[in-house]
């Protein structure tokens, strides 16, 4: 029988963050440190090492076009955004533009502000907005749990033929399994789960790393 899982200790959890690529890259360290000044809302922004996945499944699948859906002070839009190519685009969907105003510098600093196009306002309306001619490779969805379904069928249709969808927080803390049923988000992810485990459009997996994150890949 295999280990399939093993319960982590905080000093396990510090040497796997410790032991990845893009540990040391100043400028994302430093927006970490702002974010973290921030307080307890600076829970909202993705660990580590979802950071350096983010960054290695962008460059691996060469993805040119990518979108994220919530993007808070911009850690995860820093992680897509150094692993495009020069010529890449990401769509970053945000409600609150005073996250954004945190971010900008940082992306600035980074070099990395042309890649990044900003869309203030709900994200079901930005990606209603888009282009039919828009298509991405990449998809980051990590905003209002109770529309992750919604995004993920305004994007489906959006994205290319292999194209990665990225959920965060598929597990919910393990919320997800027999919700409360007065927990709306709780129902909202466990629902979508159930969905796209079984949706013949993509296939997918949800890797309990972090708060739990589904990948799905659009077949063709
Ligand atoms: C969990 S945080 C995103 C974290 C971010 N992806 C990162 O890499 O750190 C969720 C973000 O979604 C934004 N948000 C919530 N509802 C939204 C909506 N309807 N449309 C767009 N953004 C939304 C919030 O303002 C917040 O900044």
């Amino acid at each position: 029988m295999s280990l399939s899982f093993f319960p982590i200790t905080k000093e396990i959890y510090d040497y796997a963050v410790c032991h990845r690529s893009h540990g040391t890259d100043p400028i994302m360290l430093e927006l970490r440190k702002a974010t973290m000044a921030l307080g307890d809302i600076a829970e909202m922004a993705i660990p580590p090492e979802e950071e350096s996945f983010l960054s290695i499944i962008v460059a691996a699948s060469k993805a040119e076009m990518a979108i994220e859906v919530g993007t808070f002070t911009g850690i995860g839009a820093m992680a897509i955004a150094r692993a495009l190519p020069p010529s890449g685009k990401l769509f970053c969907c945000e409600i609150n533009p005073h996250w954004i105003s945190i971010a900008t510098p940082f992306w600035r600093k980074a070099g990395l502000e042309s890649k990044i196009e900003v869309r203030i306002g709900p994200a079901l309306d930005t990606i209603r907005s888009l282009s039919k001619e828009s298509r991405f490779n990449f998809a980051f969805i990590d905003a209002d749990k109770q529309n992750y379904e919604n995004y993920y069928e305004l994007l489906l249709p959006r994205m290319k033929e292999n194209g990665l969808i990225i959920f965060d927080n598929m597990l919910w803390r393990g919320r997800v399994v027999n919700p409360d049923p007065s927990d709306k988000d709780s129902v909202a992810l466990s629902r979508l789960n159930d969905k796209l485990k079984d949706d013949p459009r993509i296939e997918s997996v949800l890797i309990p790393m972090a708060d739990g994150i589904v990948i799905a890949r659009k077949k063709g």
